[in-house]
């Protein structure tokens, strides 16, 4: 038997409309937020993301899904959204015709992670990117969605944590300053981070090792170091939040794990998932189209992981959802009357309404058994002495009520099934 591949999974009825939901949801909002929706290919040239992401980063060094096309063009899965909107809104010169783009999107996206709770292979990011401005109410903008969102499904156990990575100056500046606080410590990190040391130093403060955290707690912090402009705007965004009543809390070593950051960097933690907390992240880059080989559009954004937003909400036993139902259900008495049954039951799904009927010939009570299993709201039993009349018995399920209704008058009918 072939399987799903390892970290995918199959999203299934009973499941599915908590995706549904949500996604409804994050689409309202956005809309809302005045952000219009962007659709880009599930794979781009690899390149996009070696050079938009960052050749030392996880993501390109070992996570993504790359292989030749027949015409031998390097091709890699989007692991991400930010690079391929950038890229989309230079191809088509978005900039240039509307100034700011507010974009959002929701997409599948792919990694060679280890899977774990909370961690696919292929999973789901809703997000958003605004290109075209370097004000600081975009990057609380952001903050403030990914907020409201959360707290519109009710979750409860959320932190958001802010932090600014200031300008590249200011930062290899600082890095310079951290090389040398670690230089005569590099033989007691771990072998992870000794690698850090060389490729991504920052990242060495992602580091879960013991060993690792003892050494960067007396590390000094990039927010120590970082030039008065970043300083200023880091200012604002905090104002701003304040002022939008978000509560947060600066977190001096959050460095996020893609290179495109300038300045504000944040994530959104749930304590209800594990180990896989980060609900969102997101930040500013105001570098990435310079970088991607396009005119300098300044941007910022987030993107949020739906499994774990899903997962956060079952583990605080919210988004319980009513259960599915139909309309009707066209209940056939008679056998010979199997067409005209289906004819009337399609009838009435032109008429907005949703409707099931059999199609295996089965008894009159195993069609009730049916019609109760999928909650629906009214019968319709077609056939008998009402059907020779022109008319048929309308059963209400939720209060057992019956009344024989006209066939021809299919308006007043419709009126009594809404
Ligand atoms: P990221 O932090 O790599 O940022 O991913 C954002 C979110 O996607 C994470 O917080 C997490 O919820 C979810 N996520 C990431 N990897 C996985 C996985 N393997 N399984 C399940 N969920 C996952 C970005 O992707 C940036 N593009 C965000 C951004 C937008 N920055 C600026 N604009």
């Amino acid at each position: 038997m072939i399987k799903a591949i390892t970290g995918t999974k199959d999203i299934l009825p009973g499941e599915i409309e908590k995706w549904q939901f949500l996604e409804k949801l994050v689409r309202n909002e956005l809309e809302n937020f005045n952000y219009n929706e962007i659709r880009t290919p599930i794979f781009e040239e690899t390149a996009l993301f070696s050079r938009g992401i960052g050749e030392a980063t996880d993501i390109v060094s070992k996570e993504m899904y790359t292989f030749k096309d027949r015409s031998e063009t390097s091709i890699s899965l989007k692991p991400e959204m930010t690079a391929s909107v950038v890229r989309a809104v230079l191809e088509h010169s978005l900039d240039k015709q509307f100034g700011l783009n507010k974009l959002y999107y929701i997409s599948p996206m792919f990694r060679q992670e280890r899977p774990q709770a909370g961690r696919l292979r292929q999973f789901h990011q809703f997000g958003a990117e605004a290109l075209g401005s370097m004000h600081p109410a975009l990057d609380a903008e952001m903050i403030l969605i990914c907020y409201r969102i959360f707290k519109i499904l009710g979750l409860k156990n959320v932190s958001v944590k802010i932090n600014s990575l200031g300008v590249p100056e200011s930062r290899e500046n600082y890095k310079k300053i951290l090389r040398e606080y670690l230089s005569d410590k590099i033989k007691d990190l771990s072998e992870d981070s000794k690698k850090r040391y060389e490729t991504n130093i920052l990242r060495i403060f992602d580091s879960k090792d013991e060993r690792d955290s003892e050494i960067m707690k007396n590390a000094p912090l990039l927010i120590e170091y970082l030039d008065n402009v970043s300083l200023e705007h880091f200012e604002k965004v905090k104002q701003i939040l304040l002022a939008a009543q978000v509560p947060f809390e600066v977190d001096p070593v959050l460095v996020r794990g893609l290179d495109y950051y300038t300045n504000t960097t944040f994530e959104i933690l749930s304590g209800s998932v594990g180990s896989q907390s980060a609900l969102c992240g997101g930040g500013r880059y105001d570098l990435l189209s310079e970088q991607l080989g396009g005119r300098k559009i300044p941007g910022v954004g987030f993107a949020a992981g739906m499994e774990r937003i899903l997962l956060a909400c079952q583990n605080e036993g919210i988004l319980q959802l009513p259960e599915t139902c139909i309309d009707v259900y066209v209940v056939r008495i008679d056998k010979e009357l199997e067409n005209e049954t289906a004819a009337f039951g399609n009838l009435l799904r032109e008429r907005n309404l949703k409707v099931e009927f059999d199609y295996q010939s089965r008894s009159v009570k195993a069609q009730m058994r049916e019609a109760n299993r999928l909650n629906s709201i009214n019968v319709i039993m077609f056939g008998g002495e009402e059907y020779q009349r022109g008319s048929a018995v309308l059963k209400n399920m939720k209060n057992g009520e019956q009344q024989e209704v006209n066939l021809s008058d299919i308006d007043s009918l419709i009126n009594k099934l809404k």
